[in-house]
């Protein structure tokens, strides 16, 4: 999704606003721009693709206001004149947004005597100002008129050389934050490009203009009466920025899930009891999307076995839909590492209309979903960059076998054990690091790649499939074992691999009977298990570990598969076509 970011305070060189943009490239985006105010004129930059040449001009150029956007295209064509920031006719007004403007086409037909340069949703908001502007309004009073006529979600940083010492923000859905810092006050889409600037931030809200000096910064609501938001200091809780020795970040989350999971368990034992006792009163519903909805079918699977209760797993995208026909006592579980996904927020806002109470497992501290929980519980991961996510679905699946343990009365038992399974999934590691990158060299040229397994393992091999097919491109899909004679037997042929997740669990012997149906019709069977097995062509060899928590050593060869077979395609694991960190737009 779309990234922004701003700047107004002491004069700085214009590559600073390009290294901040290039930290939210793990958005995902397809062109990029930049705009600074110079000599009193806007000057600005706009390309379609990477932010990897910056043009001389902004190597070179010194400003104190500026603002940057990384587009991820939803209303118009990737080009360049569909690039942010977008310029008013007069040159002086300048604006990104990040979001959906879901009435632009009534307000473009209110404004049909502008010419536009874009078929964009963003500069209809721009022409809104400009035209206020030009009946001599203030930028203020005219940004709050623009925003006033406007539904849907917005994250906007508009400026003018006609005013020339404000920077103004406005906050409706789509996440936006200040960075208070000693150069000078940022506004960014998330706080990751302002990590090294500063650790205090102002955490706008929906509905939020801020007008923003080089030194101060005051919030109005969108009719310009007065808000109090505070400067909040937030200890990073990055386990280690930049790449370190990987190639990739997908890679480094990869290989640091074993240590990371000893922070992941640093938790309040008394929120685990207060988030269970809301649970006890409760219909639990689970809600998420991708891979967090993956994490949540294994937070089912504990709760039924555990804590003998069985609650609901919905899609966030569905769960509109379902909303009015759930009990009146439900408690909605938000799983979301970005805390930022459309679907969810949106759920979220829906279910806390009807009354319903909010709990979330989040990983970006005091993100929107955060400000809508009424209990939250972190990941404490550290950041995680790759738009795959890894180490985050593994402290997903810790945290909620913790939180059924909880539910049942044995929190600490359950610690203990979670901590032991850290060494079980360094052994997956090490046993598979060489043979998984063997076996992805034969995945490569397959175009469909098949993933089966029974009770938890199913959840397993949809969580690779997700992988394989997000970084790769090959067509992955899972299946319940049990389920190939009933239809996915037919796409079986000669050499196709199928990825069969069999730890020596209770459903061991029935797995590997439907891996035997493949093979018998030419499939190439990719064993995952602690045992080895006469079925398997090849095996990936887990450690033993409890039952219940075989996912969070299985999955882990798993996600090194899917790498290392997209790194053989040449595609960038990190960043894959089409998709974007934090999913913000529904
Ligand atoms: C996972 O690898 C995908 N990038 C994607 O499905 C992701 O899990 C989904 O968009 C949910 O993101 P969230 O956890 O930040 O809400």
């Amino acid at each position: 999704m779309c990234g922004i970011v701003g700047f107004i305070g002491m004069p700085v060189k214009g590559t600073l606003i390009t290294d901040s943009l290039k930290k939210l490239e793990y958005r995902g985006y397809d062109s990029w721009g930049v705009a600074f105010l110079s000599k009193g004129r806007i000057e600005s930059f706009r390309a379609v693709g990477s932010i990897n040449k910056i043009p001389k001009k902004i190597q070179e150029i010194s400003s104190n206001l500026a603002i940057g956007h990384t587009r991820w295209a939803t209303h118009g064509r990737i080009c360049k004149n569909n690039a942010h920031p977008h310029l008013s006719s007069g040159n002086d007004i300048t604006l990104v947004h990040n979001g959906i403007i879901d009435n632009f086409s009534e307000l473009k037909t209110r404004l049909s005597g502008n010419s536009f340069n874009s078929d964009t949703d963003s500069e209809v908001i721009l022409k809104l100002i400009e035209e206020k502007m030009d009946s001599g309004s203030d930028l203020l009073h005219a940004v709050s008129f623009a925003v006033s006529l406007l539904k849907g979600s917005f994250a906007l940083l508009v400026f003018s050389s006609i005013e020339p010492a404000k920077l103004i923000a406005v906050k409706n859905e789509s996440p936006l934050l200040l960075g208070v810092s000693d150069k000078g006050i940022f506004a960014a889409s998330d706080q990751i490009p302002l990590r090294n600037f500063t650790d205090r931030f102002v955490f706008l809200e929906d509905g939020d203009i801020a007008l923003i000096s080089k030194n101060s910064f005051e919030c109005f609501d969108f009719s310009l009466n007065p808000v109090e938001r505070k400067i909040i200091k937030v200890e990073s809780n990055v386990t280690s920025s930049g790449k370190l020795k990987y190639s990739h970040f997908m890679l480094k989350e990869i290989m640091e899930q074993p240590f990371v999971l000893k922070d992941v368990l640093v938790q309040d034992k008394k929120n685990f009891s207060e988030i269970s006792f809301l649970i006890k009163k409760s219909n639990l519903v689970f809600i998420a999307n991708g891979t967090s909805f993956n994490a949540c079918l294994f937070g089912k699977e504990f709760f039924s076995r555990i804590a003998g209760i069985n609650p609901r797993v919905i899609e966030a995208s569905e769960f509109p839909y379902e909303l009015d026909f759930l009990p009146e006592n439900s408690l909605i579980f938000a799983l979301s590492q970005s805390g930022e996904t459309a679907d969810v927020l949106d759920s979220v806002r829906k279910a806390r209309k009807k009354g319903f109470k909010i709990i979330s497992m989040v990983n970006v501290f005091n993100s929107s979903l955060v400000r809508l929980s009424d209990k939250v519980i972190y990941l404490n991961c550290g950041e995680e960059i790759g738009v795959a996510s890894t180490k985050a679905f593994t402290s997903q699946i810790a945290l909620l076998f913790l939180l059924a343990n909880s539910f049942a009365g044995k929190f600490d038992s359950a610690l203990i054990e979670l901590n032991s399974v850290s060494s079980l999934m360094q052994q997956a590691i090490d046993f598979n690091l060489d043979s998984v990158k063997a076996l992805s060299a034969k995945i490569k040229s397959f175009g469909d790649v098949y993933f089966i397994g029974r009770n938890l393992n199913y959840a397993v091999a949809l969580e690779a499939a997700l992988k394989l097919k997000e970084i790769s491109y090959i067509h992955a899909e899972a299946f319940q074992a049990g389920s190939l004679k009933h239809g996915p037997l037919a796409l079986i042929s000669k050499g196709i691999p199928v990825i069969v997740v069999a730890p020596k669990d209770k459903v061991f012997s029935d797995t590997i009977n439907n891996a035997i149906e493949a093979k018998s019709r030419g499939a190439f069977i990719v064993g995952v298990s602690n045992e080895s097995n006469e079925v398997f062509d090849f095996f990936i060899k887990l450690p033993k570990v409890n039952e219940l928590l075989f996912p969070l050593v299985s999955i882990i060869p798993l996600q090194l598969l899917a790498f290392h077979t997209a790194v053989f395609l040449e595609r960038n694991p990190d960043r894959p076509r089409n998709l974007a960190k934090s999913v913000t737009v529904k």
